[in-house]
């Protein structure tokens, strides 16, 4: 494994002092409410080991969570672990249950941990590209691509980098190419309450026939502005839990115990999540508006805090050449959307974070005016 591009692009935004809208996380403050939740949970003494699956008042009220949103009764006891952050819960689950030789189905652009955690536990990736421009996922060739060695499915929605989400038709091809087979799912829902223009996450613990397959994976990060936290958590039903603990009282074992405590009670609080989407929605469209004055052309995009922009036409420089030329010259780092492809595929097309503060985006802009 070489450098990623993500860690070339933050070293040359530090040299350069530039914006920095490549790496994804909010520069604003995360709610006090809760930081003074954590704050009393020390010193309220909950300073030392939970349970191994998690602190059992924070996993009750996730189940509360689940149901209210999804209408999906689950089992705090055995179907909820929280884990250090989502990527966490990703290789858990991946390490649960893929054997050398199984194969992984993943649609790329991907968030990059994924093919690494396929590999390290000898499953065989098999890629499939999601449609440029839209990024929607071709079922004719997903069904193609089954064979008696397919064990897994990788879905993300809201999606990273593209900020494409999956729709019912979608759940409807999953479902009819997943029954009677002995296919899992993997499901990232780590953007979960970061959707737009009144689109609906359709998780997949909606779905009974799916949810029995799948793991579902969370990130507290996420939700409340917090990426620093690393606090997650995979819904899996009973089975799969088991499998899943198996790697993680080996690993992990427990996490950070005064930020389960104050979440514990933080989340019966529906307002902390349900604003987080249109909360974003506004710095999207700020963001968006501001844009408009630039020669760079958005992608679609409904969730997630990423947008992505073409230059189509502009230059016809690779991204990651087009990307450091931004840092250098004009003070604004991004993320070439190459980067999230096996193969570099290259299609002109760089990835915004628009999570930021309103003036770090004006900022930004009005650098980008100047791109010729
Ligand atoms: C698609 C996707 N999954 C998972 C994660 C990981 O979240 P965490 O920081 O909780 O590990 C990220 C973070 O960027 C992500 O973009």
């Amino acid at each position: 494994m070489g450098t990623t591009i993500f860690t070339v692009m933050s070293s040359l935004a530090a040299e350069y002092k530039a914006i920095n809208l490549g790496q994804g996380f909010p520069d604003f403050n995360m709610n006090e409410e809760l930081t003074g939740l954590v704050a009393k949970a020390m010193q309220d003494g909950h300073n030392q080991y939970v349970h191994m699956a998690g602190y059992g008042p924070l996993r009750e009220a996730i189940a509360a969570k689940v149901e209210r949103l999804y209408g999906t009764t689950i089992n705090a006891g055995d179907e909820v672990t929280i884990t250090p952050g989502g990527t966490y819960a990703i290789y858990s689950s991946i390490t649960a249950v893929i054997n050398p030789g199984d194969e992984v189905i993943l649609f790329e652009p991907a968030y990059d941990s994924y093919r690494p955690n396929i590999e390290i536990n000898g499953g065989v990736p098999v890629i499939i590209k999601l449609q440029h421009p839209g990024y929607g996922i071709d079922w004719n060739e997903v069904r193609s691509k089954i064979t008696a060695r397919t064990r897994m499915i990788m879905l993300n929605s809201p999606h990273n980098p593209t900020g494409s989400v999956l729709g019912e038709n979608d759940i409807e091809q999953l479902r009819s190419i997943v029954q009677d087979t002995h296919i899992l799912i993997l499901s990232d829902e780590v953007y979960e309450h970061l959707i737009f223009d009144s689109r609906q996450h359709l998780s997949l613990l909606k779905y009974p026939d799916l949810m029995e397959r799948s793991f579902v994976c969370f990130s507290f990060g996420k939700t409340y502005h917090c990426t620093g936290w690393k606090l997650g958590y995979c819904i899996a039903p009973a089975g799969l839990t088991k499998e899943f603990r198996k790697v993680h009282q080996f690993n992990c074992f427990s996490c950070h115990t005064p930020s389960q405590v104050a979440l514990a009670s933080f989340l019966y609080n529906e307002e902390s999540y349900l604003s987080v989407g249109p909360f974003l929605q506004k710095k999207k469209d700020y963001f968006q508006g501001l844009m408009g004055s630039t020669q760079l052309k958005p992608l679609p995009s409904y969730g997630s805090y990423f947008q992505l922009y073409s230059y189509d036409g502009l230059s016809d420089e690779k991204e990651s050449d087009f990307a450091k030329r931004l840092v250098k010259e004009y003070g604004v780092a991004t993320i070439p959307t190459s980067a999230f492809y096996s193969d570099g595929t290259d299609n002109k097309v760089l990835r915004f974070c628009f999570a930021k503060k309103e003036e770090t985006l004006e900022m930004a802009v009005e650098r980008l005016r100047e791109l010729k």
